[in-house]
Formats: C-alpha cells, sequence, structure tokens
C-alpha cells in the first residue's frame, strides 16, 4: 500500500485527477469504479476541466458506480444516479451505454446485483477503483461489520450513517434506509484501489491507519 499525505483538499483532488487520467493514458478503455459523497467533487471539477481542454478522452472509457440508495429513483436529486450525471458525467465525452448505476428502483433486487457482478465481469473486472470511507469506517455502503467477501447486496444503513447522510437532504427522516452495494468481495477484486481519507473530517479514522 502505498500513502500520500496532500496538503489540503485541493491537491487531493488534482492528484486523484492525475491517478485517473495517467490509468486512461496507459488503458484508453480502463473500467473505473466511481464513489459519490462530498469528497469527489473536486475531483470530478478537475477531470471536467480536463476533458473539456482536451487532455483526457473518456469515450472509451467505462465506468461502474460503488452503491445507490434503495427506494430513490435516478431522477431523485437525492440519487446516486441523479449526482454523478449532473456532477460528473453530462459534462464530459462518456458514453451513455458505457455508465453503470445501480437501479435504486428495481423490483428484482438479487437479479440487479447478479447482473452488476456480471457486467463487470464481461468489461474485463474494474481497473480502478476510487473511494472514500465513511465516518464510522463505512467502504461504499458496506458497513463496518459486514463480511470481507460479499458482494453486490442489499444493506441496512446504520444509524451513524443516516444521521451523517441526512446533511443532504432535509432532515433524517427523509433518508433512506436501505441501500444497494458492491460488496467488499467486489471491490477488492478491482486490479487497483484508491482511497482518500480527509483528516479534519475524520481525525478518529486517521489515527487508526
Ligand atoms: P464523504 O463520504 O466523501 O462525503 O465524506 C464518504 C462516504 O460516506 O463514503
Amino acid at each position: 500500500m502505498k500513502v500520500t499525505i496532500v496538503r489540503d483538499y485541493n491537491e487531493l483532488s488534482s492528484k486523484t485527477a492525475q491517478l485517473i487520467i495517467e490509468q486512461i493514458i496507459n488503458k484508453k478503455n480502463s473500467v473505473l469504479g466511481l464513489a459519490t459523497g462530498s469528497t469527489p467533487n473536486g475531483m470530478y471539477k478537475e477531470l471536467i476541466r480536463l476533458n473539456q481542454e482536451g487532455k483526457v478522452d473518456f469515450s472509451e472509457v467505462i465506468t461502474f458506480n460503488l452503491d445507490e440508495y434503495y427506494g430513490l429513483s435516478p431522477e431523485h436529486p437525492q440519487s446516486y444516479h441523479f449526482f454523478m450525471w449532473d456532477s460528473f458525467f453530462k459534462h464530459i465525452n462518456i458514453k451513455k451505454e458505457n455508465v453503470h448505476l445501480l437501479n435504486g428502483i428495481t423490483e428484482n433486487i438479487a437479479k440487479e446485483c447478479k447482473q452488476y457482478e456480471a457486467l463487470i465481469q464481461k468489461s474485463g473486472g474494474i481497473d480502478l477503483q476510487v473511494l472514500g470511507i465513511g465516518n464510522n469506517g463505512h467502504i461504499g455502503f458496506n458497513e463496518p461489520d459486514i463480511s470481507l467477501n460479499g458482494r453486490t447486496h442489499l444493506v441496512n444503513l446504520t444509524a451513524k450513517t443516516i444521521r451523517a447522510n441526512s446533511r443532504f437532504f432535509n432532515n433524517a427522516r427523509e433518508v433512506p434506509k436501505q441501500a444497494i452495494t458492491m460488496g467488499i468481495g467486489t471491490i477488492m477484486q478491482a486490479k487497483k484501489i484508491f482511497y482518500w481519507l480527509t483528516a479534519k473530517e475524520k481525525p478518529g479514522l486517521l489515527k487508526e491507519q
């Protein structure tokens, strides 16, 4: 594991964007695992800027997002589907058919999860997964006590995660109580994983590293 300490959020965003660009330069049709939350915003902004300046080409890139709230439609402003299109995909030259997001309103969760796993395999597996860590240690929506080899599945969110994510909603009652997430087993199969941890927001977690 390589640890890089950065000065501030701007440096975190530009360094992470740089890692993604290097990955795409090495392999035009890279498969990226992407994340939502507050932390990736700067990285997405930087990637949009570089794409618009012609410095990175997403036309062959394939993406899979980590997770989605169960019960929120793709049009819901707090769904991760909406977030990803609004803050990233619609601004870059990625092909719609190469973007994969879990369907939060699926009528068949088992089928949705199985299909997602199959699509990841069919694409050749994730080359680079970027992810954050929740303030209780969750990864994707895998809460800390979950199995280390699980695949994409439905999870019940803990009270702590619901409270933390209520900052994006009007109140905690509006936060969905469940989500669909790649499992830790799915994530661990990525060829490379990059994860960030911001000291100011998560000092306790930093001490444990
Ligand atoms: P954050 O979220 O980037 O908003 O801190 C990380 C997470 O909850 O996984």
